[in-house]
């Protein structure tokens, strides 16, 4: 008798694993507004398109990480722009190359070169798994310009 509940246990797990490596697996979106979240991204841009999910999700690394997100966070003047429209303007190739080391794409003036110092210390220092995770997902944001009125552009045209 035990044998057979030990049996049917074990063929539940077999049968739940799939299921829970699949749920963990998750779309493009949560996977990349996940690395977006995890890798401080939103602290310098916005993606107007998708707040809510990344709402969402900083909620829920914030709850997993046992913190509170400072106020700051959400309230600090982002310097990066809008992404809601980047899958429209960059490819794939381009993200990667720009995000490993982003400072040669910046203009020479003063205040871009200041940008480009803060964005330098910010080259992303994850794993080739999370890069590809969120270049797949921003590749996806083709919304339309949503950038604040004034936004000034400080990256050289390609
Ligand atoms: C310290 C602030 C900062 C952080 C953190 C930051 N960025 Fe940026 N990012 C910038 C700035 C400044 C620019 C240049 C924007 C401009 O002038 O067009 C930029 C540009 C970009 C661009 C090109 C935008 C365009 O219009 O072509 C992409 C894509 C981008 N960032 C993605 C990311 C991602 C993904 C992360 C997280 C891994 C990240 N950034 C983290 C400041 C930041």
């Amino acid at each position: 008798m035990v044998q057979v509940f030990r049996n049917v246990y074990i063929l539940a797990l077999l049968l739940a694993i799939p299921g829970a490596a699949f749920a963990q697996d998750g779309s493009v979106q949560e996977k990349g507004i996940t690395v977006f979240v995890e890798k401080r991204c939103y602290t310098c841009h916005t993606v107007k398109a998708e707040a809510a999910q990344i709402e969402a999700a900083k909620a829920a690394f914030a709850k997993s990480k046992g913190v509170e997100l400072k106020e700051s966070d959400s309230d600090k003047e982002p310097k990066g722009g809008d992404l809601s429209n980047i899958g429209a303007e960059k490819d794939t190739a381009w993200l990667t190359t720009f995000l490993k080391d982003p400072k040669d794409y910046f203009l020479d003036t003063p205040e871009c070169k200041k940008l480009a110092k803060q964005k330098d210390r910010k080259k992303f220092k994850g794993s080739d798994a999370e890069l590809n995770d969120l270049t797949a997902w921003l590749v996806t944001l083709k919304y339309g310009d949503m950038q604040e009125p004034g936004f000034e552009n400080c990256l050289k045209e390609e």
